[in-house]
Parts: C-alpha cells; sequence; structure tokens
C-alpha cells in the first residue's frame, strides 16, 4: 500500500506483531492465523494485548494502542460495541483508529473462484476515510428530545484520503476511481469531499474520475458490480458500501480489511462484525483472516477441494478448512504467500 514500508526487522529477522483477539469468533480465528504461522515457520512473535468492551475505563484500549505504537502492526478480532452502553463508552475499534490516525481503510472485494454468488467478476477496492465524517463521537441532546450529532468532514482529510486512492490506484494499474457522496442534500459537508477529490483527481490525468451519489451507489452495486473499479468515500457511506460488497462476493467470511495510517497498520476483517452468534461452534469462515497470506490456497480449496463452510453454502468447518491450508504448505515445502 502506498504510504507505509514495513517496520525493520528486530532480534533475528523476527517482527513482532500486536494480537488483539477481540470477541465473538475473533479468539479462535486469530488462534488458527497462529496455528498457521507457526507451521510455516513465518518470522513474527505475537504480543497478545486483550481489550474488554464491557469495561467504562479505557486503559485497556490505550495499552493495545502503546503496544501498536512500539510494533507498528497489529492484527486485531473485532470488539463488541453494545449500543445500550452510555454515550461515554466510546467504540474501542474507533479509539483505536482514530487514536493512531489510521486514516485510510482499503477493503478488495474480489470474486473468488469456487465460491457461488449471484454475481461474478467482481473486482473493486473500496477506499473508506476512516477517522471523521459521521464517526466523530460528537452528539449532544441540546435540549429535550432533540439529539445533535455532527458529521465531521476537514480539507486536509478528505485531500488525504482523496491522494491514497489515487495513488494506491495508479499503483495497482487501475483506470477509473469513483467517489461517493450525498453532496446534494449535505452540499456543505460532502460538497466539500467531493470538491477535494476533484482536486486530487487532477493531478492524476491517466486515472478517469466520476462521482455517485450514495443511494445509487447501492443500487447500481447489486444490480451492476462489475461496472466499479475504485471508490473513495467519506466513513459512514463507506460503512455500508463495504458491507454491500462483502455480501456480493460471498459474506462477512470472505474479506479481509485493512487499516493503515502515516506510521501503523492493523489488520481485521472488512466488514468488523464479531459473529458472537458463531463464536465458540468451530463453524465461522476463517477466510477473512487468512486471505491476504494464502489466497491461492484458499482459492484451491474452495474450487478444486469444494470445501466450504455453512455461510458460503458448505458444511465444512473452520479447523477442516485450516488443516487443509496446512497439508497445502506441507505439500509445497513452505509457505509462498500472495502478499
Ligand atoms: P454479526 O457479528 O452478528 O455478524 C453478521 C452476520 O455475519 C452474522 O450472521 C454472523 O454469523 C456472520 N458472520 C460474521 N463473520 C463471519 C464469519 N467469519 N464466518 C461466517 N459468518 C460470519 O454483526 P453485527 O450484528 O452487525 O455486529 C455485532 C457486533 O460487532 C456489534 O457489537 C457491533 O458493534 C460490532 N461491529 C463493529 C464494527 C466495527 O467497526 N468494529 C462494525 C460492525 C459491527
Amino acid at each position: 500500500m502506498p504510504t507505509l514500508q514495513p517496520p525493520p526487522a528486530k532480534y533475528g529477522g523476527r517482527h513482532t506483531v500486536t494480537l488483539i483477539p477481540g470477541d465473538g469468533i475473533g479468539p479462535e480465528l486469530l488462534s488458527h492465523v497462529r496455528e498457521v504461522f507457526r507451521f510455516s515457520c513465518v518470522p513474527v512473535d505475537f504480543e497478545v494485548v486483550h481489550v474488554n468492551s464491557g469495561l467504562e475505563s479505557e486503559d485497556d484500549i490505550n495499552n493495545a494502542i502503546t503496544a501498536i505504537r512500539r510494533n507498528g502492526v497489529a492484527l486485531k478480532g473485532n470488539i463488541e460495541t453494545k449500543h445500550i452502553m452510555p454515550p461515554s463508552v466510546k467504540s474501542r475499534n474507533n479509539l483505536l483508529r482514530t487514536s493512531l490516525d489510521l486514516y485510510a481503510n482499503v477493503m478488495h472485494c474480489q470474486s473468488l473462484p469456487g465460491v457461488q454468488t449471484r454475481h461474478k467478476n467482481i473486482d473493486i477496492i473500496i477506499i473508506r476515510e476512516n477517522t471523521e465524517g459521521e464517526y466523530s463521537n460528537l452528539e449532544h441532546e441540546s435540549v429535550s428530545g432533540v439529539v445533535e450529532s455532527l458529521k465531521i468532514i476537514t480539507r486536509n482529510n478528505s485531500l488525504r484520503i482523496a491522494d491514497y486512492a489515487f495513488r494506491l490506484a495508479r499503483e495497482k494499474g487501475r483506470r477509473r476511481v469513483t467517489a461517493v457522496h450525498k453532496a446534494n442534500i449535505m452540499k456543505l459537508g460532502d460538497g466539500l469531499f467531493l470538491q477535494c477529490c476533484r482536486e486530487v483527481a487532477s493531478g492524476y490525468p491517466d486515472i478517469t474520475f466520476d462521482s455517485m451519489i450514495v443511494d445509487n451507489t447501492t443500487m447500481q452495486l447489486v444490480s451492476k458490480p462489475q461496472q466499479f473499479d475504485v471508490m473513495v468515500m467519506p466513513n459512514l457511506y463507506g460503512n455500508v458500501v463495504s458491507n454491500v460488497c462483502a455480501g456480493l462476493v460471498g459474506g462477512p467470511g470472505l474479506v479481509p480489511g485493512a487499516n493503515y495510517g502515516r506510521d501503523y497498520a492493523v489488520f481485521e476483517t472488512a466488514t468488523r462484525n464479531t459473529g458472537k452468534s458463531i463464536a465458540d461452534r468451530n463453524i465461522a469462515n476463517p477466510t477473512a483472516m487468512l486471505l491476504h497470506l494464502v489466497k491461492s490456497y484458499l482459492i484451491q480449496i474452495f474450487f478444486f477441494l469444494q470445501l466450504h463452510t455453512a455461510d458460503i453454502g458448505g458444511q465444512g468447518t473452520t479447523s477442516e478448512v485450516v488443516q487443509s491450508i496446512m497439508r497445502i504448505i506441507q505439500s509445497k515445502g513452505q509457505l509462498t504467500t500472495d502478499l
């Protein structure tokens, strides 16, 4: 990805990565990732930091943030945010992203061979502004029965996310960037976002720029998703659009997500669900946590072995998929990653 260089390896070529197990299916999926790393002799040591979503104190998330500042990189399960908690309890996930200024959320939604879906040949990169917009945590009840919830759009952050999108598009040989907005209603806020995208686009004459209103975008996505290439958008639209796109290619169990800032990177599943209802049942799809690392192996498993977990219409278990990955690694003699 454009801005980030991996941190230098320490202690005999080994890297330390912060690992936050999170809630729901996070701990079991991350234990499988560790198993695959150990089996393949990947030179990574994990520093495990637990974050407890039920606490009012923010000490736990602050410890996790300190660990990521030290190590540079983290792999995380998703941390539950109960909406019945008081407004003073902020989403741990949100605190982590804003404290580390992980401004670009990147998700690559691609049809996978062997996974049955309504639409084929989808290959969309979604760039979501990850630090402001509707996720600014600025809400108050001005008078009883009237809540004001502030959406913050800044010129600086809009320019940097647009620039990220165009640089990534160029680096990946993509031809088109679409800005998603609702500037017809939010003329100032989304208008500024759109204007910043236009300004950045003028510096990339090799890439076509266009824009689309968010409601039309979601309709176009479920009707003809192949028309999209790279998409860039403010925070909440990014959340909705990335979930639609995950659904288009087979669901939340299949798509990894990455959060990049200038100095740090945090990897998690793209849709960031906890999957609490399927936790500890050995049925969660481990793909979203492993795809970045072993994409071609997973394609072999889906396509040739027809081994699918329940979410994509099969009867395979999480551990059967993980064991198949390890069998392929063993037969090749080493882990050849897709990174
Ligand atoms: P959920 O956790 O219930 O997941 C939605 C559906 O996807 C469920 O049917 C689940 O079984 C399925 N699913 C998710 N991962 C899967 C996998 N690996 N394999 C197979 N099926 C899988 O989603 P919900 O209700 O939206 O969110 C639950 C919790 O997650 C809430 O506490 C919410 O705050 C948190 N969350 C956090 C987000 C963040 O930004 N960190 C974003 C979305 C949700």
